[in-house]
């Protein structure tokens, strides 16, 4: 018999349904929906850059970051041509790769669970037209700090674009990431990722964007989609931005339940590295099948990578203390074998 789900953690949404602000907003935006969006989100490109204290020639809107992504793929592939990737990483790489024909070539982590910036550069070669590095990492949540990042790019040739997916920024504090405009600043060849689907929690919305140098970024907009950025979803961006304090709060929050969940699950023998995005990474050797098993039976939904860890995302307390509870019947070896 399956068991109902009561708490959907499996894809790092937020918590928290949109503002009243927000709903408003869209509210008012639905009531001309007879009406086209802007042929090119123009309007929304600047509301963004301003507030990104960037030129809105250095910002690209597409349908989720993801969206985002393959419009950059489109514009520097070839079939046949080669893109790198940590693994594991967000599932969409894979995708995306395959969509536009891409050879994929995934780089595993290093052993302590991080992306192998050095193991990345050896597998470029002439055929790699794209490598992406995702920070804060899905799954682990872990940083590339500034100083990486920087050597990281020197030695990436002028070749290859550079994905920066930052989908998760907004939850990593005092963590050293480089400070964005003098990042596409120095580097033409890197467009950096980010979203509204995750701290904004407008997922369903499907807007995110990109940033880089205007070379690169008047690339990615040719592939845009006329009309393709609708209208109800620019309306709640424009009003989530002008709640940037409320979102923050929220954002608190859930870094607070992240820093709670993580405090209890290590008290319970977990090994569980310091994440800093919005979920908490459980890896084997530590018992994560018979943690899955125990959330399921719970009705917690995670995302599950049978034999290799589990990926939690930081949910409303109460869902967390699901999680705990469900968690608690197990206990943790030095070993990491359950005892249950
Ligand atoms: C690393 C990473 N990048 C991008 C995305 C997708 O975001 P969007 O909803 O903006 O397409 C996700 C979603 O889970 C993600 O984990």
């Amino acid at each position: 018999m399956s068991v109902p789900v009561l708490h959907r953690l499996a894809l790092n949404e937020s918590p928290y349904p949109p503002l009243p602000a927000v709903r408003k907003a869209m509210r008012r935006a639905v009531a001309q929906a007879h009406r086209y969006p802007q042929f090119y989100p123009d309007d929304l490109t600047e509301r963004i850059a301003a507030w990104c204290r960037l030129p809105p020639d250095h910002v690209v809107v597409g349908s989720g970051s993801v969206g985002v992504a393959l419009q950059l793929l489109q514009a520097v592939v070839q079939r046949g041509d080669a893109m790198a990737y940590a693994w594991r990483s967000f599932d969409a790489y894979p995708l995306l790769a395959d969509m536009v024909g891409a050879q994929p070539v995934p780089v595993p982590l290093s052993p302590d669970g991080h992306q192998d910036l050095d193991a990345l550069l050896a597998a470029l070669d002439r055929r790699t037209r794209v490598v992406v590095v995702c920070s804060p990492h899905n799954p682990t949540g872990g940083v590339i700090p500034a100083d990486a990042l920087s050597v990281f790019l020197h030695r990436v040739p002028r070749h290859v674009t550079v994905l920066l997916d930052e989908a998760y920024v907004e939850f990593a504090r005092d963590t050293g990431l480089p400070d964005t405009s003098s990042l596409v600043g120095a580097h033409p060849n890197v467009l950096v990722l980010r979203t509204f689907s995750k701290a904004y929690g407008l997922a369903a919305l499907r807007i995110g964007y990109g940033l880089g140098a205007p070379d690169l970024v008047e690339r990615v907009r040719r592939q845009q989609l006329p009309f393709g950025i609708n209208a109800v979803a620019t309306a709640a961006v424009k009003a989530s931005l002008e709640a940037g304090n409320e979102l923050r709060l929220r954002v608190d929050t859930v870094i607070a339940e992240r820093e709670r969940l993580r405090h209890e699950l290590v008290g319970l023998g977990w090994h569980i590295p310091p994440g800093h995005a919005n979920s908490v990474w459980l890896a084997t050797p530590d018992p994560v099948d018979d943690a899955a098993r125990a959330l399921t039976v719970a009705g917690v939904q995670t995302r599950y990578y049978p034999g290799e860890g589990l990926r939690l995302t930081v949910g409303s307390r109460t869902a967390n203390d699901t999680v705990l509870t469900a968690l608690a019947g197990l206990r943790v070896r030095e070993c990491g074998t359950a005892l249950t």
